[in-house]
């Protein structure tokens, strides 16, 4: 039996990125379920996941087509949440318990392993309230993969690019 992922995607600028992890997983047998933040549906379309995945995406936690809302019913099934790319925006709703939209309601609901792959501006990383807040993250089991070191996509250099699809695909299957 497949083994379920819910795939966060965010308003980062590396979200189509998120699509090549979905295209990974499911070549990897896994049964993907992905949630888009409305900042990320700016940036790459529900469509590309909607293919890529074979399953509906969820964007909307008010989109509720059985009696069971998603996060409940996922959160029952779902073996690993993976956020990718995961902004400082989620970061800090996800340490502060915040459930505003379908992703981090759901990951207030998920009870199994959860990976988060950051991506953001050099500085954004390296500010201290997002620094703390990984901290913090870290110490409740959550596992991060990256982010990497080199050119991000505003044309700064540092600490801030997602980590590759390869080493978010190996974090995956080695924590399952
Ligand atoms: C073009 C663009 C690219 C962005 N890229 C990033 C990014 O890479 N990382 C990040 O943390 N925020 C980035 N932001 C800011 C987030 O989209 C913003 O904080 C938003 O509130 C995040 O919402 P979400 O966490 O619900 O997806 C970007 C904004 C824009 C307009």
């Amino acid at each position: 039996m497949k083994k379920t992922v819910v795939l966060g995607v965010t308003g980062s600028i590396a979200a189509y990125k998120g699509a090549g992890l979905c295209s990974k997983l499911v070549q990897a047998n896994f049964d993907v379920v992905v949630m888009m933040t409305q900042s990320a549906t700016k940036l790459v379309t529900e469509q590309t996941f909607l293919t890529l995945s074979k399953n509906p995406v969820i964007t909307d936690l008010w989109d509720v087509p059985e009696w069971q809302p998603g996060h409940i019913s996922l959160a029952n099934k779902a073996e690993l949440l993976v956020v990718a790319p995961a902004t400082a925006n989620f970061i800090g709703k996800y340490v502060n318990g915040i459930a505003d939209d379908a992703l981090t309601t759901y990951a207030l609901s998920h009870p199994g392993k959860v990976v988060i792959a950051p991506a953001m501006n050099p500085k954004m990383w390296n500010h201290p309230a997002v620094q703390a807040n990984v901290e913090i993250l870290k110490k409740r089991g959550v596992i991060f993969c990256g982010p990497a070191d080199g050119r991000v996509a505003c044309g700064a250099d540092g600490t801030g690019r997602l980590e590759s699809i390869e080493t978010i695909l190996n974090v995956i299957i080695s924590t399952l």
